[in-house]
C-alpha cells in the first residue's frame, strides 16, 4: 500500500467555533493510482490534501505515505519528505512572478534526487515557445501548465492536485487532465485531485466522496475513460441551466437539489 490513511481526524477552532473538518478518515491508495476526492465546499478536501502532504498536522489518527509515518514526522522530517516525495498543484498556480516559465520549473527540480530533464518536461508540457516568458504573459491554462511542469519536475511520486482546472475553461481544463493523465502513464506517478466537477471522476481509477468531513464512497472505477474523451461541455451546460433557473426561481431548495447532484 503506497498511501495508508487510518481514523484521520482534524478539527479548527474551540467552543462553539469548533469545525471538525475532517472526521475519522480512513482509506489507501496504491501505487500508480489516479484518485478523484469529490466533495461540496467545506467537506474538508483541502484538509485532507494538507494533510497528506505533512502541511497540515491531523489532531489524531495515523498516515502513512510509502515508508514514511508522516503524523510523526518533525519539520526536518517533514521538509525532506515533501522535497522527495511530493508535488503539489493549487488552484492559484502560485508561480514566482520575476521567475520565467523555464526558471519556475527549474525550482521545482532543485534539490532533486532523480529530477526529470527539463527539456523534454517543457515540451511535453507544450510550452517550449512560451519557455522564457514571464507568468504575467501567459493565460491560465499555460500557467497551469507550468505549475505542473514545478511539481513534476523533482519527478514525485505522488502529485496532489487541489482543484487544477477550478479556474479554466472546459476546453483547456480538458488539456491540463490529459496532461496529469500523462505524467501518471509517462512516470507512474501516483496522483490525488481534489475537484468539485463530478465529470472529472470518470478518469479516475478510484472514486473518493467527502461529506462533512465524512467519507461517503469509496470505490474503485470499472470504467475509466481517458481524460481526451471527457465530455467537459456538460459541466457548461449544467452551470448555464442553473444559472437560467436560479434567475427564474432563485429560492434554496434548488441549491439542496443541485448539491446533491454535486454538480454545484
Ligand atoms: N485554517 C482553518 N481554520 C479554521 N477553519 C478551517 C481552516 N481550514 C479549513 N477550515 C474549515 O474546515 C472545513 C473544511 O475546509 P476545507 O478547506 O478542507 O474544505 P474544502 O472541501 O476544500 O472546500 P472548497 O471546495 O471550498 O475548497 C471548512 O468548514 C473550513 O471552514
Ligand atoms: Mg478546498
Amino acid at each position: 500500500m503506497f498511501i495508508e490513511l487510518k481514523n484521520i481526524i482534524k478539527t479548527f477552532g474551540q467552543g462553539d467555533s469548533k469545525t471538525t473538518a475532517v472526521n475519522n478518515v480512513s482509506f489507501n491508495i496504491d501505487q500508480g493510482e489516479v484518485v478523484v476526492l469529490l466533495g461540496p465546499s467545506g467537506s474538508g478536501k483541502t484538509t485532507l490534501l494538507n494533510i497528506i502532504g505533512g502541511i497540515e498536522i491531523a489532531d489524531s489518527g495515523s498516515i502513512k505515505v510509502a515508508d514514511h509515518q508522516v503524523d510523526k514526522m518533525t519539520d526536518k522530517n517533514a521538509v525532506e519528505y515533501r522535497r522527495e516525495h511530493l508535488g503539489y498543484i493549487f488552484q492559484s498556480y502560485n508561480l514566482i512572478p520575476n521567475l520565467t516559465v523555464r526558471e519556475n520549473i527549474e525550482i521545482g527540480a532543485y534539490l532533486a534526487k532523480k529530477p526529470l530533464n527539463i527539456d523534454e518536461l517543457i515540451d511535453d508540457l507544450g510550452l517550449t515557445k512560451h519557455a522564457n516568458k514571464l507568468p504575467m504573459y501567459l493565460s491560465g491554462g499555460q500557467q497551469q501548465r507550468t505549475a505542473i511542469g514545478r511539481a513534476v519536475a523533482k519527478n514525485p511520486d505522488l502529485l496532489l492536485c487541489d482543484e487544477p482546472t477550478g479556474a479554466l475553461d472546459s476546453q483547456t481544463s480538458k488539456e491540463i487532465l490529459v496532461l496529469l493523465e500523462k505524467v501518471n502513464k509517462k512516470y507512474g506517478t501516483t496522483i490525488l485531485m481534489v475537484t468539485h466537477n463530478e465529470l472529472i471522476s470518470q478518469m479516475a481509477s478510484r472514486v473518493i466522496r467527502l461529506k462533512d468531513g465524512e467519507i461517503v464512497l469509496d470505490q474503485p472505477n470499472e470504467n475509466i475513460v481517458a481524460a481526451e474523451a471527457l465530455e467537459l461541455w456538460e459541466t457548461h451546460f449544467i452551470r448555464e441551466l442553473k444559472g437560467s433557473l436560479y434567475q427564474i426561481l432563485g429560492n434554496t431548495w434548488l441549491s439542496l437539489y443541485f448539491s446533491s447532484l454535486y454538480v454545484a
